[in-house]
């Protein structure tokens, strides 16, 4: 018997990086998965990379009709949605006197709107269906303190721990589980587009702030994406019935709360 066996979840954000080891992992684990990304193509290969327990759904997490249209695809296809993951974010530095409204509005709706009414919808179909759920939200180290150069981003992140417990205490009268995973630097493409905006922003070379990150790392090295998959899977597990409103560091011991 899998951890997973017969449950069905949507993974935002899942056609590369941690979403998509997120989804490896869900159908290792014995569950059909929704890869739903704006990047539909990506998506898409993903998709059939993982075989016929994963599936695309295009989602883009800033436009309400998408997320009702997602939910509606996960409820025909696979009878109901069981679990959430809302993974799909968006990075962006700045110092203070150079954010840009544009920067602020694009990643407060994909990382902080696209979280909250993502989880409402998914909330709803799960009450609808009366068999409770899982809700996994994506948080990071950056929600747990400020950082010069990442004031925004930071504070959706913060804005993520805080939806994550006031969603946890609301929906767990529903036998909805709301919990959050906070990364720390997490190797991959998110990383190599991170790393270049450093270089930009503090003149460094290329690789040079990936180096850094990993020496400050107390484990000794930057995590990969596969560090991240024991803890979304024992949080979508029948293990994790007890946990509610909680964000859990998975960052080689960065961050102690
Ligand atoms: N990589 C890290 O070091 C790190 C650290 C802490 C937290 N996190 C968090 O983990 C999560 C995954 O990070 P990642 O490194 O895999 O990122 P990533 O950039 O590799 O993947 C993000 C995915 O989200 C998708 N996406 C972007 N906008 C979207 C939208 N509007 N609607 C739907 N999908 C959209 C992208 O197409 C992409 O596939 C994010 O929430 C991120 O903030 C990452």
């Amino acid at each position: 018997m899998k951890r997973l066996d017969g449950k069905t979840a949507l993974i935002t954000g899942a056609a590369r990086g941690i979403g998509k080891a997120f989804a490896e992992a869900y159908v290792r684990e014995g569950a059909t998965v929704a890869i739903a990304d704006i990047n539909f193509d990506g998506a898409e290969a993903t998709a059939k990379e993982i075989g016929d327990k994963a599936y695309a759904v295009h989602l883009d997490v800033t436009k309400q009709e998408s997320i009702d249209a997602a939910i509606r695809t996960v409820e025909e296809k696979t009878g109901g949605l069981d679990i959430l993951i809302n993974n799909a974010a968006l990075f962006d530095l700045a110092p203070i006197v150079e954010i840009t409204r544009e920067s602020y509005d694009r990643l407060f709706s994909i990382n902080v709107a696209g979280t909250l009414f993502t989880m409402q919808a998914a909330a709803r179909s799960m009450i609808a269906r009366g068999k409770g759920g899982r809700i996994i939200n994506m948080a990071s180290q950056a929600g747990r303190r400020g950082e010069a150069l990442v004031a925004v981003y930071c504070a959706t992140k913060a804005a993520v721990i805080s939806l994550t417990q006031s969603a946890g205490l609301d929906l767990i009268r529903h036998g909805i589980n709301v919990n959050a995973i906070s990364p720390g630097v997490v190797d991959g493409e998110h990383w190599d587009g991170v790393d270049a905006l450093f270089a930009r922003h503090e003149g460094l070379k290329p690789g040079e702030k990936k180096k850094q990150v990993a020496a400050a790392v107390p484990y000794g090295r930057m995590g990969t994406a596969e560090d991240l998959t024991g803890m979304a899977v024992f949080l979508a597990s029948s293990e994790a019935e007890y946990i509610v409103a909680q964000t859990y560091n998975v960052d080689g011991g960065n961050w102690m709360s």
